[in-house]
């Protein structure tokens, strides 16, 4: 889970968030929520340096641009720089795929961006779960959640320490 549609309420709103070890951000675009790895395709500087903010996908060290679909719109002196268009250079940034249930955002990266041979998606392999999407691999426990965390709900934190050993504490 990235965070909660509430973060980003307005448009252009994003927030920054970890998936898999790897910086990630997710940024609204109107009615839709997209989700990027938060790294600039020109020199792999990081386009999103706070927790979390508003306005364009801009890269503050060269000034990149890109829209919702990660694609380098804006480069300055493209043509003198590299003889082609943005649109000809053909850059983007890697995406990660969004799905919500309620105000719950969820992110994963795409199976093509996880491994380099051929994946495995067999039904016992561990990559299986990419065929599904998030209210099939949620199965019963979708409409649950969505009812918790439907829009208008005060989403609200707790946390408690429990003395236990490495066992799961029930
Ligand atoms: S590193 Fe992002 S624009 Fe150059």
């Amino acid at each position: 889970m990235l965070g909660l549609s509430t973060d980003i309420p307005n448009d252009n709103d994003w927030i920054r968030c970890t998936l898999g070890g790897a910086s990630v951000f997710v940024q609204r675009f109107g009615a839709s929520i997209k989700g990027f790895e938060n790294v600039c395709r020109h020199r792999f500087y990081p386009i999103r340096t706070a927790a979390k903010g508003s306005g364009l996908v801009r890269c503050a060290f060269h000034h990149w641009i890109y829209n919702q679909e990660g694609e380098a719109v804006g480069i300055p002196q493209c043509k003198k720089l590299f003889g082609v268009s943005p649109k000809q250079l053909g850059a983007r940034l890697r995406e990660v795929e969004i799905a919500t249930c309620g105000v719950l955002i969820f992110g994963r990266f795409p199976l093509q961006n996880l491994t380099r041979s051929e994946p495995d998606t067999k039904a016992d392999s561990p990559l299986s779960n990419h065929n599904k999407s998030l209210e099939e691999y949620l199965g019963e426990a979708w409409p649950i959640l969505q009812t918790f965390c439907r829009p208008g709900i005060r989403p609200a934190f707790a946390s408690s320490v429990v003395k236990a050993n490495w066992r799961t504490s029930l």
